[in-house]
Protein backbone atom coordinates (compact mmCIF):
# COMPACT_ATOMS: atom_id res chain seq x y z
CA UNK A 1 0.00 0.00 0.00
CA UNK A 2 1.44 3.58 -0.68
CA UNK A 3 2.82 5.51 2.33
CA UNK A 4 0.98 8.47 2.02
CA UNK A 5 3.94 10.24 3.81
CA UNK A 6 6.59 9.53 0.98
CA UNK A 7 6.58 10.67 -2.59
CA UNK A 8 6.91 8.51 -5.43
CA UNK A 9 11.21 8.55 -5.09
CA UNK A 10 10.51 7.93 -1.55
CA UNK A 11 11.50 11.25 0.09
CA UNK A 12 9.14 12.96 2.27
CA UNK A 13 6.43 14.80 1.16
CA UNK A 14 4.34 15.11 4.45
CA UNK A 15 5.06 14.31 8.26
CA UNK A 16 1.34 12.52 9.43
CA UNK A 17 2.48 9.98 11.92
CA UNK A 18 5.79 8.40 12.71
CA UNK A 19 4.30 5.05 12.47
CA UNK A 20 5.69 4.02 8.73
CA UNK A 21 8.33 6.59 8.76
CA UNK A 22 11.31 4.52 7.49
CA UNK A 23 14.56 4.71 9.89
CA UNK A 24 16.99 6.36 7.85
CA UNK A 25 14.29 9.26 7.16
CA UNK A 26 13.70 9.30 11.07
CA UNK A 27 17.97 9.41 11.39
CA UNK A 28 17.91 12.25 8.82
CA UNK A 29 15.92 14.31 10.17
CA UNK A 30 17.29 14.38 13.51
CA UNK A 31 20.91 14.84 11.91
CA UNK A 32 19.54 17.76 10.06
CA UNK A 33 18.26 19.16 13.08
CA UNK A 34 21.99 18.61 14.58
CA UNK A 35 22.81 21.36 11.96
CA UNK A 36 19.90 23.35 12.56
CA UNK A 37 20.68 23.63 16.24
CA UNK A 38 23.66 26.06 15.86
CA UNK A 39 21.49 28.63 13.57
CA UNK A 40 19.20 29.37 16.84
CA UNK A 41 22.83 29.94 19.01
CA UNK A 42 24.15 32.93 15.76
CA UNK A 43 23.54 36.83 15.70
CA UNK A 44 21.31 36.41 13.01
CA UNK A 45 19.69 33.13 13.44
CA UNK A 46 18.07 33.07 9.53
CA UNK A 47 18.68 30.54 6.58
CA UNK A 48 17.23 31.35 3.80
CA UNK A 49 16.36 27.61 3.17
CA UNK A 50 12.07 28.26 2.88
CA UNK A 51 12.56 32.04 1.37
CA UNK A 52 9.55 32.86 -0.24
CA UNK A 53 7.61 29.81 0.91
CA UNK A 54 4.00 30.41 2.85
CA UNK A 55 3.80 28.60 6.03
CA UNK A 56 -0.11 28.37 7.42
CA UNK A 57 -0.49 27.19 11.04
CA UNK A 58 -3.81 26.17 11.04
CA UNK A 59 -4.41 25.21 15.13
CA UNK A 60 -8.02 24.19 16.24
CA UNK A 61 -6.53 23.32 19.88
CA UNK A 62 -4.47 25.14 22.10
CA UNK A 63 -0.85 25.01 22.24
CA UNK A 64 2.05 26.93 23.33
CA UNK A 65 5.41 24.65 22.56
CA UNK A 66 4.13 23.43 19.25
CA UNK A 67 2.21 27.09 17.89
CA UNK A 68 5.64 28.76 18.98
CA UNK A 69 8.18 26.60 18.05
CA UNK A 70 6.77 25.93 14.94
CA UNK A 71 6.70 29.82 14.08
CA UNK A 72 9.97 30.21 15.43
CA UNK A 73 11.27 27.05 12.98
CA UNK A 74 9.57 28.97 10.08
CA UNK A 75 11.01 32.42 10.63
CA UNK A 76 14.47 30.96 11.16
CA UNK A 77 14.40 29.55 8.04
CA UNK A 78 12.88 33.25 6.02
CA UNK A 79 9.73 31.36 5.40
CA UNK A 80 6.41 34.13 5.57
CA UNK A 81 4.28 32.49 8.10
CA UNK A 82 0.67 33.05 8.72
CA UNK A 83 -1.18 32.14 11.75
CA UNK A 84 -4.98 31.16 11.19
CA UNK A 85 -6.66 32.21 14.16
CA UNK A 86 -9.32 29.60 13.96
CA UNK A 87 -12.02 31.03 16.21
CA UNK A 88 -12.23 34.62 13.91
CA UNK A 89 -11.89 31.99 10.47
CA UNK A 90 -14.50 31.25 8.08
CA UNK A 91 -14.73 27.60 10.36
CA UNK A 92 -16.52 29.15 12.67
CA UNK A 93 -19.53 30.43 10.72
CA UNK A 94 -19.72 26.39 9.03
CA UNK A 95 -17.15 26.20 6.56
CA UNK A 96 -15.70 23.01 6.48
CA UNK A 97 -11.96 22.30 7.37
CA UNK A 98 -11.10 21.49 3.31
CA UNK A 99 -13.10 24.34 2.13
CA UNK A 100 -10.86 26.08 4.02
CA UNK A 101 -7.51 24.05 3.35
CA UNK A 102 -8.65 25.11 -0.57
CA UNK A 103 -8.82 28.96 0.21
CA UNK A 104 -5.32 28.64 1.81
CA UNK A 105 -4.29 27.04 -1.39
CA UNK A 106 -5.52 29.46 -3.41
CA UNK A 107 -3.34 32.04 -1.40
CA UNK A 108 -0.32 30.18 -2.44
CA UNK A 109 0.66 27.96 0.61
CA UNK A 110 3.06 25.88 0.49
CA UNK A 111 2.86 24.02 3.57
CA UNK A 112 -0.04 23.45 6.26
CA UNK A 113 1.08 22.55 9.87
CA UNK A 114 -2.26 21.57 11.70
CA UNK A 115 -3.49 20.52 14.78
CA UNK A 116 -6.76 19.04 15.13
CA UNK A 117 -8.85 17.60 18.16
CA UNK A 118 -9.84 15.26 15.28
CA UNK A 119 -7.91 11.77 14.82
CA UNK A 120 -7.03 11.89 11.17
CA UNK A 121 -7.34 15.39 10.48
CA UNK A 122 -4.43 16.29 8.79
CA UNK A 123 -4.57 13.16 7.03
CA UNK A 124 -7.68 14.42 5.42
CA UNK A 125 -5.90 17.19 4.13
CA UNK A 126 -3.22 15.50 2.37
CA UNK A 127 -5.43 13.26 0.83
CA UNK A 128 -7.67 16.13 -0.55
CA UNK A 129 -4.26 17.57 -1.83
CA UNK A 130 -3.28 14.72 -3.81
CA UNK A 131 -6.64 14.55 -5.11
CA UNK A 132 -6.71 17.75 -6.46
CA UNK A 133 -3.36 17.41 -7.98
CA UNK A 134 -0.83 19.71 -5.30
CA UNK A 135 1.41 17.47 -4.56
CA UNK A 136 3.75 20.83 -4.07
CA UNK A 137 2.03 21.38 -1.14
CA UNK A 138 3.14 19.59 2.17
CA UNK A 139 1.35 19.07 5.53
CA UNK A 140 2.60 18.65 8.98
CA UNK A 141 0.87 16.99 11.51
CA UNK A 142 0.97 19.11 14.81
CA UNK A 143 -0.84 17.04 16.87
CA UNK A 144 -4.47 15.27 15.74
CA UNK A 145 -6.31 13.92 18.54
CA UNK A 146 -5.41 10.79 20.33
CA UNK A 147 -3.62 9.41 17.56
CA UNK A 148 0.12 11.36 16.50
CA UNK A 149 2.21 14.19 17.34
CA UNK A 150 5.34 13.17 15.18
CA UNK A 151 7.08 16.59 16.35
CA UNK A 152 7.37 15.37 19.35
CA UNK A 153 8.09 12.33 19.38
CA UNK A 154 11.21 13.36 17.44
CA UNK A 155 11.97 16.30 19.60
CA UNK A 156 11.66 13.42 22.26
CA UNK A 157 14.19 10.89 20.47
CA UNK A 158 16.49 13.95 19.57
CA UNK A 159 16.59 14.45 23.18
CA UNK A 160 16.91 11.33 23.77
CA UNK A 161 20.17 10.75 20.98
CA UNK A 162 21.71 14.50 22.58
CA UNK A 163 21.87 12.85 26.52
CA UNK A 164 22.44 9.08 25.72
CA UNK A 165 23.98 8.98 22.20
CA UNK A 166 22.39 6.17 20.99
CA UNK A 167 18.99 3.70 21.36
CA UNK A 168 20.01 -0.15 21.46
CA UNK A 169 20.67 0.16 25.44
CA UNK A 170 18.24 2.00 26.47
CA UNK A 171 15.24 1.26 28.52
CA UNK A 172 12.80 4.06 28.51
CA UNK A 173 9.30 4.18 30.56
CA UNK A 174 6.31 6.30 29.66
CA UNK A 175 3.79 7.20 32.42
CA UNK A 176 0.42 8.40 32.97
CA UNK A 177 -1.92 9.19 30.90
CA UNK A 178 -0.98 6.90 28.10
CA UNK A 179 -4.88 6.16 26.93
CA UNK A 180 -5.50 9.84 26.13
CA UNK A 181 -1.81 10.35 24.95
CA UNK A 182 -0.89 11.27 20.85
CA UNK A 183 2.83 11.59 22.32
CA UNK A 184 2.97 8.37 23.94
CA UNK A 185 2.17 6.84 20.91
CA UNK A 186 4.87 8.86 18.72
CA UNK A 187 7.86 7.76 21.16
CA UNK A 188 6.84 4.07 21.21
CA UNK A 189 6.54 3.94 17.74
CA UNK A 190 9.65 5.79 17.46
CA UNK A 191 11.66 4.10 20.08
CA UNK A 192 10.46 0.74 18.37
CA UNK A 193 12.00 1.57 14.70
CA UNK A 194 15.54 3.48 16.34
CA UNK A 195 16.03 0.00 18.31
CA UNK A 196 15.39 0.76 21.99
CA UNK A 197 15.96 -2.57 24.20
CA UNK A 198 12.95 -1.70 26.38
CA UNK A 199 10.21 0.87 26.54
CA UNK A 200 7.85 0.19 29.17
CA UNK A 201 4.32 2.08 30.13
CA UNK A 202 3.42 2.24 33.22
CA UNK A 203 -0.11 3.60 34.12
CA UNK A 204 -3.47 2.41 35.39
CA UNK A 205 -5.40 0.19 33.51
CA UNK A 206 -7.98 2.81 32.81
CA UNK A 207 -5.18 4.87 31.27
CA UNK A 208 -3.92 2.19 28.82
CA UNK A 209 -5.18 1.80 25.64
CA UNK A 210 -6.71 -2.08 24.97
CA UNK A 211 -4.09 -2.73 22.10
CA UNK A 212 -1.11 -1.31 24.21
CA UNK A 213 0.69 -4.88 24.51
CA UNK A 214 0.64 -5.32 20.80
CA UNK A 215 2.75 -2.38 20.35
CA UNK A 216 5.68 -4.15 21.89
CA UNK A 217 5.91 -2.39 25.11
CA UNK A 218 6.65 -3.94 28.77
CA UNK A 219 3.40 -2.75 30.79
CA UNK A 220 3.40 -2.11 34.54
CA UNK A 221 1.15 -1.05 36.81
CA UNK A 222 3.47 -0.49 39.82
CA UNK A 223 5.52 2.32 39.21
CA UNK A 224 8.36 1.76 41.64
CA UNK A 225 9.12 -1.53 39.47
CA UNK A 226 8.51 0.09 36.09
CA UNK A 227 10.86 2.83 36.54
CA UNK A 228 13.80 0.20 38.43
CA UNK A 229 16.80 0.93 36.64
CA UNK A 230 14.96 2.85 33.63
CA UNK A 231 17.59 5.35 31.22
CA UNK A 232 14.46 7.53 30.48
CA UNK A 233 11.23 8.47 31.90
CA UNK A 234 8.89 10.26 30.01
CA UNK A 235 6.23 11.85 31.65
CA UNK A 236 2.84 12.24 30.66
CA UNK A 237 0.03 14.71 31.55
CA UNK A 238 -3.38 13.30 32.45
CA UNK A 239 -5.36 14.84 29.85
CA UNK A 240 -8.75 15.76 31.09
CA UNK A 241 -10.06 17.48 28.02
CA UNK A 242 -10.27 13.71 25.91
CA UNK A 243 -11.21 11.84 29.19
CA UNK A 244 -15.15 10.76 28.50
CA UNK A 245 -16.20 10.34 32.43
CA UNK A 246 -14.24 9.52 35.66
CA UNK A 247 -10.95 7.25 34.97
CA UNK A 248 -9.52 7.84 38.49
CA UNK A 249 -10.03 8.01 42.09
CA UNK A 250 -8.69 11.86 42.46
CA UNK A 251 -5.66 13.63 41.49
CA UNK A 252 -3.77 13.32 45.11
CA UNK A 253 -4.36 9.33 44.78
CA UNK A 254 -3.12 9.50 41.48
CA UNK A 255 -0.22 11.46 42.55
CA UNK A 256 0.62 8.95 45.15
CA UNK A 257 0.39 5.98 42.74
CA UNK A 258 2.04 7.79 39.53
CA UNK A 259 3.13 11.01 40.48
CA UNK A 260 7.07 10.94 39.78
CA UNK A 261 8.71 12.22 43.33
CA UNK A 262 12.44 12.95 44.19
CA UNK A 263 11.97 8.90 45.84
CA UNK A 264 10.74 7.33 43.14
CA UNK A 265 13.12 8.63 40.43
CA UNK A 266 15.98 7.16 42.87
CA UNK A 267 14.75 4.09 41.71
CA UNK A 268 15.83 4.79 38.04
CA UNK A 269 19.07 4.36 37.32
CA UNK A 270 21.31 7.61 38.44
CA UNK A 271 21.60 9.41 35.34
CA UNK A 272 18.23 8.97 34.24
CA UNK A 273 16.79 11.93 32.53
CA UNK A 274 13.27 13.16 33.50
CA UNK A 275 10.83 14.30 29.77
CA UNK A 276 7.95 15.77 29.85
CA UNK A 277 6.10 16.98 26.47
CA UNK A 278 4.32 19.80 28.34
CA UNK A 279 1.87 21.26 29.62
CA UNK A 280 3.41 20.05 32.90
CA UNK A 281 1.02 19.77 35.95
CA UNK A 282 3.23 20.36 38.90
CA UNK A 283 1.55 17.87 41.56
CA UNK A 284 0.16 15.84 39.45
CA UNK A 285 2.24 13.79 37.65
CA UNK A 286 5.34 15.25 38.71
CA UNK A 287 6.66 16.74 42.18
CA UNK A 288 8.04 19.75 41.70
CA UNK A 289 11.59 19.19 42.85
CA UNK A 290 11.84 16.48 39.68
CA UNK A 291 10.50 18.97 37.32
CA UNK A 292 13.12 21.87 38.43
CA UNK A 293 15.60 18.84 39.48
CA UNK A 294 19.31 18.04 37.77
CA UNK A 295 17.61 15.77 35.94
CA UNK A 296 15.07 16.96 33.80
CA UNK A 297 15.78 17.95 30.54
CA UNK A 298 11.72 19.38 29.65
CA UNK A 299 13.43 22.72 28.82
CA UNK A 300 15.76 21.54 26.25
CA UNK A 301 13.51 19.64 24.46
CA UNK A 302 11.43 23.06 23.72
CA UNK A 303 15.08 24.30 22.15
CA UNK A 304 15.42 21.25 20.38
CA UNK A 305 11.87 21.44 19.14
CA UNK A 306 12.48 24.55 17.16
CA UNK A 307 16.26 22.72 15.26
CA UNK A 308 13.58 19.47 15.00
CA UNK A 309 10.62 21.80 13.12
CA UNK A 310 13.59 23.70 11.52
CA UNK A 311 14.77 20.15 10.03
CA UNK A 312 11.20 18.49 9.15
CA UNK A 313 10.14 21.85 7.31
CA UNK A 314 13.31 22.39 5.34
CA UNK A 315 13.55 18.44 4.47
CA UNK A 316 9.58 19.12 3.11
CA UNK A 317 9.91 22.65 1.08
CA UNK A 318 13.67 23.33 1.16
CA UNK A 319 14.61 21.67 -2.25
N1 LIG B 1 3.92 19.32 23.75
C1 LIG B 1 2.91 20.05 23.23
O1 LIG B 1 2.29 19.65 22.23
O2 LIG B 1 2.67 21.22 23.87
P1 LIG B 1 1.61 22.31 23.37
O3 LIG B 1 0.24 21.70 23.52
O4 LIG B 1 1.82 23.52 24.24
O5 LIG B 1 1.90 22.59 21.93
Amino acid sequence: MRNPQLNANGELSHLLSIEGLPREVIIHILDTASSFLKVSTRDVKKVPLLRGKSVFNIFFENSTRTRTTFEIAAKRLSADVINLDVTRSSTAKGETLLDTVDNLVAMHADMFVVRHAASGAPHLIADHLQRIGRNDVHVVNAGDGRHSHPTQGLLDMYTIRHYKKSFGELTVAIVGDILHSRVARSDINALTILGAAEVRAIAPETLLPTEIRKLGVRVFHDMAAGLRDCDVVIMLRLQNERMNGALLPSAREYFRCYGLTPEKLALAKPDAIVMHPGPMNRGVEIHTEVADGPQAVILPQVTFGIAVRMAVMGILAGN
